[in-house]
C-alpha cells in the first residue's frame, strides 16, 4: 500500500485485550478509514465481545457503526477463553459505556453494506474467528471483488495454541477460515510464527504508560492483564497478536513474509484447526497467503508507543 493512500477497512474481532490494541493501532493512523466495526465470539461471548466493542470504539473515538455478529462459528459449538481475557473479555481497566446504539444490522447485513456502498475495494482485518468473513463470502459472492484484501490474526505454521496442531481463532471456526483461504482474495495471515515473536516487555507497557494520556494508560494496564497468563506460561512479554495484522497493511518493512500454500485442516480428531503451510518450496499449489514469518520486535513495540501518542488531549468520561 502506497504511503499516503487511504485504506478504506472493516475491522472484525473478539474484544479481547489484543484486538482492542489492534484497534487502537488502527484508529491512530489516518492512513485507515475505519468504516465498520464487527463482532465475533471467540474470547468471550458474542455478547460480551460486542459490548467490549463498542465501549472500545467509545474509548478511541471511532465513529463507525458496529454490529453483532454470529453465535458461534459455522458448524462449531461456541468456546471461550476466560483464562485469558477474563469474564468479560477485556478484564483490566475501566472503560466508558457505549456512546452509539447497536446496529440495527447483523454482522454480515452490514459488511455487505459497507462494501457495496465504498467507491472502492475495501480491506477486512479480522482478529478473531473468520465466522463473520465465511459467512458474508457464502452470502455475497457478488460483493468478493469488492474486497480488496483480508488481514487475518490467526494460525500458526509451526505449532498451535489452543492445541497443539490448532491456534485459537482458526479453531473456534475451521469452515470460515476454509472458506477465506480458498476464496482468491488476497489474504495476510499473522500466525503464531510472528506473533510469538511480536512480545511486548514490562518495560515497554511503562513506555507507553509514560505516554500519559487516558488511552496510553488504558492500553497499558490492558497488557499487564494480558500478560499475567502468559507470565504463568514463562513467556517474557505479552505476545501481541492481534496488532500484527493491523502493522503488516502500513508497516510491512517490520515483517518477514512467506508466500505460500495454506490448508484449513477441518477434520482430524487432534488436528481439527491447523493450518498446514506447504514449505516444500517445489510442486506444491500456488501460494495463497502472504505468511508473516519474523518481526522486527524493537520497532513494532515503537510502533505502539507512537501509537498511543495520537491520543494526546483525548479524555471520555469512564
Ligand atoms: O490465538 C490468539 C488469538 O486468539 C488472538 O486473536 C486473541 O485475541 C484470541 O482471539
Ligand atoms: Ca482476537
Amino acid at each position: 500500500m502506497s504511503e499516503n493512500k487511504k485504506i478504506p477497512v472493516i475491522l472484525d474481532g473478539d474484544p479481547g485485550h489484543d484486538d482492542a490494541i489492534a484497534w487502537m493501532l488502527a484508529k491512530s493512523d489516518k492512513r485507515f478509514e475505519i468504516l465498520a466495526v464487527t463482532s465475533c465470539s471467540g474470547n468471550q461471548t458474542i455478547e460480551k465481545t460486542t459490548y467490549n466493542a463498542r465501549r472500545v470504539c467509545t474509548l478511541l473515538g471511532i465513529d463507525a457503526p458496529v454490529a453483532m455478529g454470529l453465535k458461534h462459528g459455522l458448524l462449531s459449538e461456541p468456546f471461550d477463553a476466560p483464562v485469558v481475557h477474563g469474564q468479560s473479555g477485556l478484564d483490566g481497566p475501566a472503560l466508558p459505556e457505549p456512546n452509539t446504539e447497536l446496529s440495527q444490522l447483523s454482522s454480515v447485513e452490514l459488511m455487505a453494506e459497507v462494501l457495496k456502498n465504498s467507491p472502492e475495494p475495501v480491506t477486512i482485518i479480522a482478529t478473531g474467528a473468520q465466522t463473520n468473513v465465511g459467512a458474508l463470502l457464502l452470502a455475497h459472492p457478488e460483493l468478493k471483488e469488492k474486497i480488496a484484501r483480508i488481514s487475518i490474526m490467526g494460525g500458526g505454521i509451526k505449532y498451535g495454541n489452543w492445541t497443539p496442531a490448532a491456534e485459537f481463532n482458526i479453531l473456534v471456526d475451521p469452515e470460515a477460515a476454509k472458506i477465506v483461504f480458498e476464496s482468491g482474495i488476497d489474504l495476510y495471515m499473522a500466525g503464531l510464527d510472528v506473533t510469538e515473536k511480536a512480545l511486548i516487555y514490562p518495560s515497554d507497557f511503562e513506555r507507553i504508560r509514560a505516554v500519559g494520556n487516558q488511552v496510553s494508560g488504558v492500553v497499558a494496564d490492558w497488557l499487564e492483564f494480558f500478560y499475567h497468563f502468559h507470565k504463568s506460561l514463562g513467556y517474557p512479554g505479552a505476545p501481541l497478536h492481534d496488532p500484527c495484522a493491523v502493522a503488516v497493511l502500513t508497516h510491512p518493512e517490520l515483517f518477514e513474509i512467506v508466500d505460500m500454500h495454506v490448508e484449513i485442516e477441518c477434520e482430524g480428531e487432534y488436528s481439527r484447526g491447523a493450518t498446514i503451510g506447504d514449505t516444500r518450496g517445489f510442486d506444491g499449489p500456488a501460494p495463497n497467503a502472504h505468511v508473516l514469518m519474523n518481526v522486527n520486535r524493537e520497532a513494532f513495540a515503537d510502533l505502539l508507543v507512537e501509537a498511543v501518542k495520537a491520543y494526546d488531549g483525548r479524555e471520555v468520561k469512564i
